[in-house]
């Protein structure tokens, strides 16, 4: 565990708290006594919170953990997702309250009522059928930032069919791996996405990715841009034919264990993991983290959550748990800088947003730009910002509380994980006083240790591995199609403990402090990339013999992708410049332009132990500009000098 040691030797030491307004508290929907109730009876509080929602038919039992690690959530309990999003708060009265303020990056507006989102969901519900999905067939979607994406999730969920949303940004062989690797019988995408200004076509990588998928039966398409695409035989127009559907659907309940959705994730391997999460205990607590840690009050609350759906934060916080307690929200399809730097700004403003949800990457980012892009806009509806996807950095943290939140808003910084399904470690908004940079605490009914290499637990002041102890409603239920990877990956370390991956600190105070993975998972811009993945893509460029990644700090992105290459035999004398730029722009091609290195650098050889294994922890040295670390493990010590002597002369950027 040397990494780790020293990954938890770097803690920040951070002083201040600010414990939020007396007004705020005194409105706040979680008070202190969710943690009581929550310790008096564990299962008796989330049977409570399973109850907010409509279930057709009620649980018998709260948990069923009989076969560790996979666990029943809510047995014998059934349920709708997609009506309890959508139907029941049309049949409670609030057909015409607006759903979702779309707003294009050309600036095109679209205000959806819960009413109208019902028709549209329903309208899809019957097109799928239409075109022979059934429940338990998996739909995978590629798709932007825009209305139908929702709406497709929905209608998914509505008929039990599990969908596996993919990235728009991923390249055509990260698509067709993922719809490989579910099997799914229907690709959902648009023509293209508006993004910085000009349209980027989607339709290409789903030609490509399903030419080579015979799973596949129909491409249903949404003409977003009215870009130029080619039409072949599966083909299926949205505009057409969902909107020639009936806007009646009669939604049926599933069982709580029903799967509702796979969502791809980076592991430490190249192959990444398709994460399955199930029906009543995802729902319960994204419902019930979304009330109380954003303290939503449906008739007055506008909430904006930044991410794509294409990240477990898009369908936690924007689909699901939203939908479920009808909140009011904006969906924003393009990038922060169109067309210029204070658009997020300016649809706070416009928009009257009152809860901020965001990544510290684009904080950072924010901070780089300048205050007077928020400066020039009046912010005053905010009334609270969130936080997600990696550890926040004090000044970062007080930056987004004094320029974005008038010094007024309380931050929640939540710490959780595409296989968590839901928040895990947050401060409440009205209860918590916070630390910069702290995520603070296990929420009511979550069970968080933090323990040494032996599993024994650590007390306050000591750092080391961050887990869980007690299942939890949104947990992951597996691995697509490999259970025994599930296993292995979370639950063989310490039998006992769900193992997240990440190292964490207890402060003096008892605060947890998040540090960063700890295993070969980057975290890039709130993205998890594994460095098996990128160095799987250089190798299979045919001038790359042997690749070794590693993410070094970033200012802004958090972590950046640094590669070492060694070159074939022959090709070595190469022209280096531009072999650096054509392996960055393979690594966006096989990957997407998310796992493209920020550097890649030409190396005569690697640092290996005895038994081969890289020594990444030396190369990481080097990408962050550090004096090189303890290298006595190496077969040969000597590989050091001759990869810096080798950097001095080589240039490493392009
Ligand atoms: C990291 C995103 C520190 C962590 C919801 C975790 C965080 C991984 C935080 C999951 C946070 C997420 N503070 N680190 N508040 N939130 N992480 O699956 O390393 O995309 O394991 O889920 O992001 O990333 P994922």
């Amino acid at each position: 565990m040397s990494d780790a040691n020293e990954t938890l030797s770097n803690l920040a030491h951070e002083n201040r708290t600010f414990a939020p307004s007396a007004e705020f508290a005194a409105q706040a929907n979680a008070k202190a006594d969710l943690y009581d109730q929550a310790e008096a009876d564990r299962l008796g509080f989330w049977a409570t919170q399973a109850r907010g929602l409509d279930w057709e038919t009620d649980f018998a039992e709260v948990l069923d953990w009989s076969n560790p690690p996979f666990a029943k959530w809510f047995v014998g309990g059934t349920l709708n997702v997609a009506y309890n999003c959508v139907d029941r708060h049309v049949h409670s009265g609030h057909g015409d309250q607006v759903a979702i303020r779309f707003e294009g990056e050309p600036g095109d507006q679209r205000n959806v009522t819960y009413r109208e989102l019902l028709g549209e969901v329903s309208k899809a519900a019957n097109a799928l059928t239409a075109l022979g999905i059934t429940a338990g067939d998996r739909v995978v979607i590629y798709m932007p930032m825009i209305v139908e994406a929702v709406v497709a999730m929905l209608a998914c969920a509505r008929i039990g069919a599990p969908h596996s949303v993919v990235f728009a940004g991923f390249s055509a062989e990260a698509l067709r791996s993922r719809i490989d690797d579910a099997s799914a019988k229907l690709v959902i995408t648009a023509d293209g996405q508006n993004r910085r200004g000009n349209v980027m076509s989607l339709k290409p990588a789903v030609d490509e990715a399903v030419a080579s998928c015979p799973s596949v039966n129909s491409v249903l398409v949404v003409k977003r841009c009215g870009n130029d695409v080619t039409w072949g035989e599966k083909d299926v127009w949205w505009h057409e034919f969902v909107e020639s559907q009936s806007p009646e659907h009669t939604p049926q309940a599933f069982d709580s264990e029903h799967p509702l959705f796979i969502l791809y994730t980076s592991g430490t391997t190249g192959k990444p993991k398709g994460i399955l999460h199930t029906t009543g205990g995802y729902l319960t607590q994204v419902t019930y983290t979304h009330r109380n840690v954003f303290d939503l009050k449906p008739e007055t609350d506008v909430f904006w959550c930044t991410a794509d759906i294409g990240w477990v934060t898009g369908h936690s916080y924007i689909v699901y748990g939203p939908l479920a307690n009808r909140a009011t929200q904006v969906i924003y399809e393009g990038t922060p800088d169109a067309p210029a730097k204070d658009r997020w700004w300016d649809i706070v403003e416009r928009h009257g947003v009152t809860i901020l949800y965001t990544a510290p990457t684009a904080i950072r980012t924010f901070m780089k730009w300048g205050d007077e892009f928020p400066e020039s806009h009046d912010l005053s509806s905010l009334r609270l910002l969130g936080s997600v996807g990696e550890p926040i950095n004090p000044e970062a943290w007080i930056w987004y509380r004094r320029v974005i939140g008038g010094d007024r808003c309380p931050i929640i910084d939540t710490w959780w994980q595409t296989e968590t399904g839901a928040m895990m470690i947050s401060p409440l908004p009205g209860v918590t006083a916070t630390k910069p940079g702290s995520a603070m605490r296990a929420l009511p009914g979550i069970g968080v240790a933090i323990v040494d290499d032996a599993g024994s637990p650590l007390g306050n002041g000591s750092g080391g591995f961050l887990v869980l102890t007690e299942p939890w409603p949104a947990m992951l239920r597996g691995i697509w199609g490999d259970n025994q990877r599930f296993i292995d990956t979370y639950w063989s370390k310490w039998p006992q403990y769900y193992f997240a991956g990440d190292g964490a600190k207890f402060d003096d105070d008892g605060a947890i402090w998040l540090l960063g993975r700890v295993d070969d998972v980057m975290n890039v811009s709130g993205h998890r990339i594994s460095t098996t993945e990128v160095e799987s893509a250089l190798v299979s460029h045919p001038s790359v013999a042997e690749a070794a990644v590693v993410g070094a700090a970033d200012e802004t992105t958090g972590q950046a992708i640094v590669a070492f290459v060694i070159l074939r035999g022959g090709l070595e004398g190469a022209d280096g410049t531009s072999l650096v730029a054509t392996l960055r722009n393979h690594v966006a091609t096989e990957i997407g332009p998310i796992a493209k290195p920020r550097q890649v650098m030409i190396v005569p050889e690697l640092p290996k132990t005895r038994s081969g294994k890289i020594l990444r922890r030396l190369l990481q040295d080097i990408a962050e500009h550090r004096s090189i670390g303890d290298s006595t493990t190496l077969a040969d010590p000597a590989v050091m000098n001759l990869i810096s002597a080798g950097l001095e002369s080589s240039s490493t950027d392009d």
